[in-house]
């Protein structure tokens, strides 16, 4: 394996320096001949090596993109990693799962006890200690308080968020099983918990995002919905012209590729293709039109023709004949480091879920939903409800490890927000208002796209409609 120091060093000894793009190129080649062939090629005059000494390799200053196709690597939810559904043992595992690796990033922040210590000694009684567990019921009492149980492997125990208190308005956040940790005190007589503060595992506020250290830029988009009668052609036409014009190395897609067929009730009126291979075959050819050097990842959504459940595998391959040879099917969820910069893409259903249970969570502005994910550092935090989730052994839906940039979609509404040094971006769509959002009132923002410097993490909307 080719590390860095060997690299440089190799350079030093015959006296050049080597530039980190070079550097980055060989690691991620890892063929020791390729430096031997750069150093025949070198000018005697050479000071630093650049990309522009890399024998064959075409540069921007020959007119032509300088790709370092090497740099993408799929972290999490590469084709294939989800496992099959299993029984009630795996469903018990994921849950072990979740509340283990959840609450262990809380006890990073606070020394918690087991809620059984804590129910079987008098010890603790009127002393503030901390408790990590699992949300298992959420009620409103008649007074207005806010009374959530919560359970940790040991026991459960009822606790009391008292509507005058400072924890109110974070009591009211507060959804069915996500894990959180409340500090507070036992009542006198031990039935009851006082919470008097919550923490959940959130993004360390020390979070510092990595940069990436060469020139590069990501073009992130979601819900194309190809097939659908509302799917805006000549909008993606104009997006397609400018990306060949563009400099962008990599393509985003976060879900909803195609419109699928039977996913709603009467949806078969409102396709232009009613055959779903050839929804992925017209994509295929979309494509196929753009820069063929470009990277394209694809992961599905509730529209495409895997599972429903999460996490969703990649589209199969009887699909895919069509794709040219620079698509890269991921599953969803996935993570994608691309020249070291981590990308989170998530289809974002269970934003459908956060809007029901967060007060004041609407679709027009998603992007605090995307913070609420973060801060639970779960992609769908409550089970069993519209989101629907296939309970592998590990809970592949917890946000580990931070990313640099979380995308979404689904809710077919842009949105753009920092939290904590990570970028939030929701896509939006290139599928004009459907008849069924009429219905309901929602305002779709089509035809943009989220370009992110890679080397600064700097967005930019562009609009295409
Ligand atoms: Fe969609």
């Amino acid at each position: 394996m080719l590390d860095t120091k060997t690299i440089v060093q190799r350079f030093l000894d015959i006296k050049l320096q080597v530039h980190p793009e070079v550097v980055q190129y060989l690691t991620a080649r890892d063929d020791p001949t390729l430096i031997d062939q750069i150093l025949l090629s070198v000018p005697d005059d050479t000071v630093v090596v650049s990309v522009q000494h890399i024998p064959g390799l075409k540069t921007e200053r020959d007119g032509v993109r300088f790709l370092p196709d090497p740099f993408i690597e799929v972290v999490q939810g590469a084709e294939g990693s989800t496992m099959g559904v299993g029984g009630v043992e795996s469903f018990s595992h994921h849950f072990r799962d979740r509340y283990n690796r959840l609450g262990g990033m809380i006890r990073t922040r606070a020394h918690a006890m087991p809620i059984e210590a804590l129910i079987k000694s008098s010890r603790f009684r009127g002393e503030p200690v901390t408790l990590i567990g699992m949300v298992i019921e959420i009620k409103n009492t008649s007074n207005g308080h806010r009374l959530v149980h919560l359970e940790d492997p040991t026991g459960t125990i009822p606790v009391l968020f008292n509507k005058g208190r400072d924890v109110f308005s974070d009591a009211s956040q507060v959804i069915y099983d996500e894990v959180i940790g409340v500090r507070g005190t036992q009542s006198p007589k031990g039935e009851i918990f006082f919470g008097d503060q919550i923490y959940r595992p959130d993004v360390p506020i020390s979070h510092a995002p990595y940069a990436g250290t060469a020139r590069g830029s990501a073009v992130l988009i979601s819900d194309i919905h190809v097939g659908s009668e509302t799917f805006l052609e000549e909008t993606w036409e104009r997006f397609a012209a400018w990306i060949g014009s563009s400099r962008v190395s990599y393509l985003l897609v976060a879900g909803d590729l195609v419109d699928g067929i039977g996913i709603y009730p009467g949806q078969e009126k409102e396709l232009s293709i009613k055959d779903v291979y050839e929804q992925y075959n017209t994509l295929a050819r979309m494509m196929t039109r753009l820069p063929s050097d470009m990277r394209i990842i694809l992961a599905p959504g509730n529209h495409d023709v895997v599972r429903g459940a999460e996490p969703q595998p990649a589209v199969p391959s009887e699909f895919l004949g069509k794709f040219p040879g620079n698509c890269t099917f991921v599953e969803n969820p996935a993570m994608v480091s691309l020249q070291g910069v981590r990308f989170l893409l998530y289809h974002g259903r269970s934003i459908d879920d956060a809007i029901g249970l967060i007060p004041g969570a609407s679709y027009e502005n998603p992007a605090p939903l995307m913070e609420g994910m973060l801060q639970r550092r779960h992609l769908a935090p409550a089970y069993g409800r519209k989101t629907p989730i296939a309970p592998d052994h590990k809970d592949r839906l917890i946000i580990d490890p931070i990313p640099e940039v979380f995308h979404t979609g689904h809710v077919h509404i842009q949105g753009l927000t920092t939290y904590r040094g990570v970028l939030c971006v929701n896509a939006g769509t290139w599928q004009a208002q459907t008849a069924f959002q009429r219905q309901m009132n929602v305002n779709p923002t089509p035809g943009r796209a989220v370009v992110v410097d890679l080397e600064t993490l700097n967005p930019r909307t562009l609009d295409f409609l």
